[in-house]
């Protein structure tokens, strides 16, 4: 038993019981019922403290009234079509605890492959000067800032973003994973701030999504996260190509750009690449199998 729970009168409701109602309430207002009950718990989790393991082993304890309430009022914001990620404030990237608001998109599994394809690679070993451009929460920054201090090497990383709001809450969630001192954050539009030839690496998770095809995204995904995260113009290529030509002045010779890319942008990303001078060109795939990464180096 814990402070968060207790042994359960009569008339209160166990852990479990209040789980299994708010699974089923949210597959009722539209939550898709194989995911129903994992949020339930993840919103448990937040309202009484406790972690998924720890969790599980008190669903026959009755939280305490005050876990219920703030249990209900998430559910209730998950009802109504807010992220999860949301509500909860909090989300996990590459073993960072992250913050996360709507000032920022949330990170995804695909941005995860991104850090692991960065990480994988010879030049990740050699680099001293990494910029991540379009930082938002600062999920590739610190990811990899935490990796670098993992191997005790100085990497000085720099976070970009052009939204001031982000930039905020991506230098929070450095200095929460404690990596504040090896990433900094600076307000720019692309790669164009960057010194030339002051990067070893630049990895970019840029907005790709083209302009007509965002209104037509799940509400969940339109009505909550930022337009300028998604939103890459007219084709989903416009900060794609700014970034792959601010690179060709920011990276050093034989730096190397590696990106995330819409998965029908394989073809046009690999030609841009090719055309600003890029060598070594390569194009990956997501674990769905959908080309998703596109890396080049600077001769
Ligand atoms: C797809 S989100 C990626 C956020 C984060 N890197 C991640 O992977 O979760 C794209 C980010 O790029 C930023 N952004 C959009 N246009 C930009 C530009 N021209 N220069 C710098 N940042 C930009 C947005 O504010 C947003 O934070």
């Amino acid at each position: 038993m814990t402070s968060a729970t207790r042994t359960c009168p009569s008339e209160a409701l166990p852990l479990g019981a209040l789980l299994d109602r708010g699974a089923a309430y949210l597959a009722r207002h539209g939550v898709p019922p194989d995911e129903a009950r994992a949020q339930a718990e993840i919103l448990a989790e937040e309202a009484t403290g406790l972690r998924r393991a720890r969790l599980l082993l008190h669903l026959r304890e009755a939280p305490a009234p005050e876990a219920v309430v703030a249990l209900r009022g998430m559910l209730v914001r998950v009802a109504r079509g807010e992220p999860v990620q949301y509500v909860v404030g909090r989300w996990p990237f590459c073993g960072a605890e992250l913050g996360v608001s709507p000032a920022a998109l949330i990170p995804r599994p695909e941005t995860e492959g991104l850090v692991e394809r960065v990480l994988a690679h010879p030049a990740w070993r050699a680099a001293r000067r990494v910029a991540d451009i379009g930082t938002g929460t600062g999920a590739i920054a610190v990811a990899l800032a935490l990796a670098a201090k993992a191997e005790g090497r100085a990497v000085e990383i720099l976070a970009v973003d052009l939204s001031p709001e982000a930039l905020a809450l991506a230098r929070r969630n450095a200095q929460g994973n404690g990596v504040g001192g090896l990433v900094s954050c600076l307000e720019g539009d692309g790669a164009a701030g960057l010194a030339p030839g002051s990067c070893d690496l630049v990895v970019s998770n840029p907005p790709y999504i083209p302009s007509a095809e965002v209104d037509a995204l799940p509400p969940l995904i339109r009505d909550h996260e930022p337009r300028l995260a998604l939103d890459g113009g007219p084709d989903g290529l416009d900060v794609i190509r700014q970034v792959i030509l601010d690179c060709t002045q920011a990276l050093r010779p034989g730096g190397r750009l590696f990106l995330e890319i819409g998965e029908d942008q394989g073809l046009s990303v690999r030609r841009l690449l090719e055309r600003a001078g890029y060598g070594a060109v390569a194009v990956g795939k997501d674990l769905a199998g959908h080309d998703r990464y596109a890396e080049g180096t600077l001769p």
